[in-house]
C-alpha cells in the first residue's frame, strides 16, 4: 500500500487540523507492549513510535497491534521507529528493563546493572533527537532512573518524572476497595516513597470521599490495617505476581497509560508519581512517590499533604534509601 505521503498530511493548526498526539514507546518488553496496548485499546494518541535494540521485536509488535486497529475505537498510526523518529512526540516511555534481575532478589535495585547501562545509551539519542516534551520513566529502579534521565536531558522542570508509586498506589487502592466495598475511585489514598521495597501507606491521609479510614473500621474491622501490614502486603503484591508471570504488566501499564493521558488532556488531575522534590515534605534534591498535580506540563506542582511526625520520618528514610541507590549507580 503507497505510503500515506506527507504533502497530503495537513500540518496542525491547519484549517482547523488538531495537533496529533504522539508517543514514542521505548523498550517493548511485557511492559512496553502493554503501554503500547492500552494507548490503543483507550484510544490515548494518534501516532506511536516504537523503540526497541531488538528492532524485528519492535516491528512485530506494530504489526501484532495493527492487527487489532480495525477493532479500536479509533485509527492510531503505530510503526517501528528510531530516535530520529521521537524528536517531535509529546511524550516519550523509557520501558527498558530486565524484571529477571530483580525478581532474584525481590529487590528493584538489583535491576540497575542493566537498566543505567540502557539509560546510558537512550539519553544521548534522546538529546540528540531533539526531544522537548514530557519524558516518563518506568525502568526501575524507578526513581533512581528517573533522576538519572532528568539530570541527562536537561528538559525543563517537571517535564522528566516517573511512573514511582503510582502503580503501587493502584494496589493499596484494590486492597482497600476490595476490603470496604467501595469502589477505587472514591477511595483517597496514596503509597509515598521508593518505588521499592523502602515505600508506605499514610494511612492519616486514607479517606473514603472524605470519610477518614478510623471511621470506616469501626463498623468492618477487615479495615483495621496497621499501617506496617498494609505497606507490607502491598510491597509484596509485586512479588507475588512476579513469581508466577515472571514479570507485571497490566498494573504498570495501565498507570503510564494514565499519565500519558493527563499529560495529552492537559487534564491537571492529581495522582502519586516519581517526581523532584525542591522542599516538599522537607526533602530536596531526591525523585521520589508523592502526589503530584499533573499536566501538559508533566508535573506541575508537587502536592504537599500533612503526614503524621511518624510518617514523615519514613518518608525521609525511603528519600535516603532513594540516595543511597543513585549513589551506586553513579558507579556502575
Ligand atoms: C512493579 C514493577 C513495574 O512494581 O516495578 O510491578
Amino acid at each position: 500500500m503507497k505510503e500515506e505521503s506527507n504533502a497530503n498530511r495537513l500540518e496542525p493548526g491547519h484549517c482547523g487540523i488538531v495537533k496529533l498526539r504522539k508517543v514514542g514507546i521505548i523498550g517493548l518488553g511485557h511492559v512496553g507492549a502493554h503501554v503500547l496496548c492500552d494507548l490503543v485499546n483507550q484510544g490515548i494518541a494518534d501516532e506511536i513510535v516504537l523503540i526497541d535494540i531488538d528492532r524485528e521485536k519492535a516491528e512485530c509488535e506494530a504489526m501484532d497491534i495493527n492487527a487489532s486497529m480495525a477493532y479500536m475505537p479509533s485509527r492510531i498510526k503505530v510503526y517501528a521507529g528510531t530516535y530520529g523518529d521521537i524528536g517531535d512526540a509529546d511524550v516519550l516511555v523509557n520501558a527498558s528493563g530486565k524484571i529477571s534481575l530483580s525478581a532474584a532478589s525481590n529487590d528493584r535495585t538489583n535491576e540497575m546493572r542493566y537498566t543505567v547501562a540502557a539509560a546510558r545509551e537512550i539519553a544521548p539519542q534522546v538529546k540528540a533527537s531533539g526531544f522537548n516534551g514530557i519524558f516518563l520513566n518506568i525502568s526501575n529502579p524507578c526513581d533512581v532512573i528517573t533522576s538519572y534521565m532528568a539530570r541527562e536531558l536537561g528538559l525543563p522542570k517537571g517535564h522528566v518524572f516517573g511512573t514511582g508509586t503510582g502503580l503501587d498506589t493502584a494496589r493499596l487502592l484494590f486492597r482497600l476497595s476490595h476490603d470496604s466495598g467501595v469502589d477505587a475511585r472514591s477511595i483517597t489514598a496514596y503509597m509515598f516513597g521508593e518505588h521499592g521495597n523502602a515505600q508506605f501507606a499514610p494511612l492519616s491521609l486514607v479517606s473514603f470521599r472524605g470519610k477518614p479510614l478510623a471511621e470506616m473500621a469501626k463498623t468492618n474491622s477487615k479495615l483495621n490495617y496497621s499501617q506496617d501490614d498494609i505497606s507490607k502486603a502491598v510491597i509484596q503484591d509485586a512479588w507475588t505476581v512476579v513469581s508466577a508471570k515472571h514479570c507485571t504488566e497490566y498494573g504498570i501499564a495501565a498507570t503510564a497509560a494514565r499519565m500519558i493521558k493527563i499529560v495529552l488532556g492537559d487534564e491537571r488531575s492529581i495522582m502519586p508519581a516519581s517526581a523532584m522534590l525542591e522542599g516538599e515534605y522537607g526533602e530536596s534534591g531526591v525523585f521520589a512517590g508523592v502526589p503530584c498535580l499533573l499536566g501538559a506540563g508533566g508535573v506541575e506542582e508537587v502536592c504537599e499533604l500533612p503526614l503524621t511526625k511518624a510518617e514523615w520520618e519514613m518518608f525521609h528514610q525511603c528519600c535516603e534509601s532513594i540516595r543511597n541507590n543513585i549513589a551506586l549507580a553513579e558507579e556502575m
